[in-house]
């Protein structure tokens, strides 16, 4: 798990009184820990830290309602909503679905980004850059094109995982983050040509037409409700007979949903609709476990596709 975000709130005892509260909180004692973050919020009403918290600590303690309004005044607090109260409003069926705030995205894995290979690699199981190379490999073989690309985008590059699995298929690496601190250790790989900090539409956006013959995107698509922005730019991007490939969560209904893990998870049905919207070919959509939570491995799909 990513360190936990503390906004201060620029008032000490109010900083103090949020503090016991989460020694009460982690000791188990909600409803004290609640009791204290309402003063720290009382003393200082712009305090998103204590709200968020309240608002978590109300939902555990199944008091949806009062959860709700503390998570709607922790965004309030902080319009960035670096919290995500946002995810959890969306969460909790008390707002439709819509895209992530990118300051939560952004500040989730700045957070993340010194531990984020420790905590994928070695305690998730995480093999969603690998689950790429092999269906991108297999739908070369399959298209008798060789698996080899000079230019290729990494969307949600992260650390760098995804450059590492093709290393040796690619000429030039392209990574595009949200996150400076993911951004700045992608850095450190030594194995992208160019970096460039954005959301991933507007980086793509800012790329020229067919200037791309690999565009990927592990385990980043899972940050994105409406897939239609980033298809379309990822086919503008790419020259003809080069292949996107991406990794999602999934579920057994339709459309999209936002999972217990605050990630979204999109059906099949949805991928192929998108997918085919975008004017783009599928060459191959497998079901695989990026990784495990909770001790279960989770339910994904491995798309391919092309333009041809
Ligand atoms: C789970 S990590 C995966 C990183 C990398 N692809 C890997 O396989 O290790 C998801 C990454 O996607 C980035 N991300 C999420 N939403 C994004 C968006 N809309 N635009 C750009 N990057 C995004 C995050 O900042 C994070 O670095």
């Amino acid at each position: 798990m990513p360190a936990r975000l503390f906004l201060s709130s620029g008032d000490l005892i109010a900083d103090r009184r949020f503090e016991f509260a989460r020694d009460l909180q982690l000791a188990g004692d909600l409803v004290a820990a609640a009791d204290l973050l309402e003063q720290a919020a009382e003393l200082a009403p712009n305090f998103a830290s204590a709200w968020f918290t309240l608002a978590e600590i109300r939902h555990q303690l199944g008091q949806r309602d009062a959860a709700v309004a503390a998570f709607l005044e922790a965004r309030a607090a902080d319009p960035e909503d670096r919290h995500g109260a946002t995810v959890w409003l969306m969460r909790l069926g008390a707002e439709e679905l819509s895209a992530m705030p990118p300051g939560y995205v952004r500040t989730l894995f700045d957070q993340y980004a010194p531990r984020f290979e420790a905590v994928l690699l070695g305690d998730l199981d995480y093999r969603a850059p690998q689950l790429l190379f092999k269906a991108v490999v297999a739908a070369r073989v399959t298209a008798r094109r060789p698996a080899f690309f000079r230019r290729a985008v990494d969307l949600g590059c992260g650390t760098g995982l995804g450059a590492r699995a093709f290393a040796k298929e690619v000429d030039h690496f392209t990574g595009i983050d949200l996150s400076p601190g993911m951004i700045e250790k992608a850095r450190a790989t030594g194995l992208y040509a160019e970096l460039v900090t954005a959301d991933m539409v507007q980086g793509l956006r800012e790329r020229p037409e067919t200037s791309a013959d690999l565009v990927l995107a592990a385990d980043a698509m899972v940050y994105v409700d409406d897939l239609a922005p980033v298809l379309a730019e990822a086919r503008r991007v790419l020259a003809p007979g080069g292949v996107l490939a991406f990794t999602v969560e999934t579920h057994d209904g339709r459309g999209v949903i936002l999972g217990e893990g605050l990630r979204y998870a999109h059906a099949a049905s949805y991928l192929r609709d998108a997918v085919a919207r975008a004017e783009l070919a599928l060459a191959s959509l497998e079901a695989a476990s990026p990784r495990i939570e909770n001790n279960e491995p989770v339910r994904g799909l491995v798309a391919v596709a092309t333009r041809t």
